[in-house]
């Protein structure tokens, strides 16, 4: 599995990276199998330092993610929108089948223990501090953070992080950059083989 894979408006999942996922599975979520491991190993070090964050959402099917769409334009429209403003507004916060990091099981949306849903204030609570504090180190990523829009193609989600891998999430966090940008710059910085690479390896 490449866990620098770019998957976005631009870059579906190819048929083969679907077709060969092996899932497993963490704080009630299905992920990709390092992914769950890594998910699990955060989630008890946040519980130890006594920050319960709970797991929303993990791997989703692209016909899940189509359906989610459709409820998503459904409700934008309901509440006054016109189609056309609804399904862009849609198109903000639900990645199109297989341009979504979720049906690659390498996404987790991550939320209070109460919340039933992604909570737009998310970025206010512990749960999100300890995340952004402490996420890279087991090799998650604040995919879409904010100011980052109008390269993501994303809203800020501070909800959503996505598994690279630890080597790269630190020097994500470190650099401030998102995935998109980090791919880019890096790949003439690095031995970027090298580093993708290490990137499939088991984390130690
Ligand atoms: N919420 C993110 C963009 C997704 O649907 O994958
Ligand atoms: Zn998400």
């Amino acid at each position: 599995m490449d866990y620098l894979m770019l998957i976005d408006r631009f870059y579906p999942i190819p048929g083969e990276v679907l077709s060969g996922l092996r899932f497993g599975e963490a704080g009630g979520v299905i992920m990709e199998e390092q992914a769950a491991r890594q998910l699990g190993l955060m989630l008890s070090k946040a519980r130890g330092d006594g920050v319960a964050i709970k797991a929303l959402s993990g791997y989703r099917s692209p016909e899940y993610q189509e359906k989610l769409r459709r409820e998503d334009t459904a409700r934008r429209i309901a509440e006054g929108l016109s189609p056309e403003e609804a399904a862009a507004q849609t198109d903000r916060y639900l990645a199109r089948p297989l341009c979504s990091e979720h049906n690659s099981g390498l996404a987790v949306d991550l939320c209070t223990p109460s919340a039933d849903d992604t909570e737009d204030d998310f970025f206010l609570t512990p749960q999100a501090k300890w995340l952004c504090r402490n996420a890279h180190r087991f090799g998650f990523i604040l995919r879409y953070p904010r100011m980052k829009e109008h390269i993501t193609g994303i809203a800020y989600e501070p909800w959503h992080y996505r598994y690279v891998g630890t080597e790269a999430a630190s020097l994500i966090h470190q650099s401030g950059l998102c995935l998109e940008e980090f791919l880019h710059f890096y790949a003439d910085e690095f031995s970027f083989e090298g580093l993708r690479g290490r990137m499939t390896k088991n984390e130690p």
